[in-house]
């Protein structure tokens, strides 16, 4: 189902989340064809921004093929971001700019940035104001649920944002004090999409279509919002989308198909960086693409050494034809 962020139409209720070194230009276009209706941009420093920095600004890069588009953007004080926000919306066909209340890595917390915030719901009003107030785009907030259980401002601090200007919000159901460990939690989520007036996506933990139909239907989120069960499995977004719309789901596609994709994806990221960074950049992704699948170990451990494009899509065919023999020759049980 079509929804709007602001004045921006987004097609369906799949977003793929912010994710660093990962939802490059080339990886939000192949997003977007298999079936994300809207993917965030990894997170720009403010201060990259400031100092023109050339990988910062080439981080910016939109393909005109991949709207609609939100840029997100993580910074130290207040002026930083806005002015950093002001670049964005002027030198590129952003749709929609995002602030990054959420990160928890100590780098970007011990600038007071990210997921610091969130300990005090009157700077996110005043940060999200600010920004917002500054440019015409819609302004969106990704946070966590807030800094410890001792600091649990979900609510609170969505509604600041609300108030402060945001056109939506995305929360991940995590505190910073959590990263990455324990669940997300979607009780919690829950009580922020019913505060909130402006559109909600529900993230974290999102790992089948059966889990962004619970996030939309019964946590009552506007957008589920799915990061980490993406990664080698970009077609799980058309699988989302369509039980969503449908409650029918899809067959995992054969291992062929997934290393078509994984090959695509290695193609758009070599026509964006070139081979000598796209090729190690995605020895990551190869990976994903390969787990679980049976005897890909050692088709992993040799995509890790290839240095070239051809290299890495011989080994993936090698691999196809040789798993596609043994399936052939292993009986059939039925
Ligand atoms: C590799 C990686 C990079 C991430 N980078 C960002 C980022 O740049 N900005 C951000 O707001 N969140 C970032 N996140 C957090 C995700 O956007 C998301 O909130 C989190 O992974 C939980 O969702 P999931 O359970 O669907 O993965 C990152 C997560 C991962 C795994």
């Amino acid at each position: 189902m079509e929804w709007k962020i602001g004045n921006v139409t987004i097609p369906n209720q799949i977003v793929v989340a912010p994710m660093a070194g990962i939802t490059n230009a080339s990886f939000r276009l192949t997003a977007r064809e298999f079936g994300a209706g809207l993917v965030v941009c990894e997170m720009i420093s403010d201060k990259g921004i400031k100092y023109h920095n050339e990988k910062t600004l080439g981080m910016l890069f939109i393909d005109p093929k991949e709207h609609p588009v939100s840029i997100q953007i993580f910074g130290g004080d207040k002026e930083s971001l806005v002015n950093a926000a002001r670049f964005v919306a002027e030198n590129t066909s952003a749709d929609i700019i995002d602030i990054n209340m959420g990160c928890p890595v100590k780098k970007v917390v011990k600038l007071d940035a990210g997921s610091h915030w969130l300990l005090d719901p009157d700077k996110v009003y005043d940060v999200v104001h600010a920004v917002s107030s500054a440019i015409d785009k819609p302004v969106t907030v990704k946070m966590r649920t807030g800094w410890d259980d001792d600091h649990l401002y979900a609510v609170e601090n969505a509604l600041a944002a609300q108030e402060g200007g945001a056109a939506a919000i995305a929360m991940h159901g995590r505190t910073r004090a959590q990263f990455y460990s324990g669940h997300s939690n979607w009780d919690i989520l829950h009580d922020v999409a019913e505060k909130l007036t402006i559109p909600f996506m529900g993230n974290g933990d999102i790992k089948t279509p059966e889990d962004a139909k619970f996030m939309i239907e019964e946590v009552g989120a506007d957008a589920a919002m799915v990061g980490r069960a993406v990664l080698g499995n970009l077609w799980k977004l058309n699988a989302m989308e369509h039980y969503i719309e449908t409650g029918e789901l899809l067959p995992e596609p054969t291992v062929r198909e997934k290393v078509n994709i994984a090959k695509l994806q290695l193609e758009r990221l070599v026509d964006l960086k070139g081979e000598h960074v796209g090729v190690p950049e995605f020895r990551q992704q190869a990976a994903y693409y390969l787990k679980g699948i049976p005897h890909a170990v050692r088709t992993r451990a040799k995509v890790m050494n290839e240095d070239s494009m051809q290299a890495v899509f011989d080994t993936l065919d090698q691999f196809v034809e040789s798993y596609e023999q043994r399936e052939a020759r292993s009986p059939k049980i039925s």
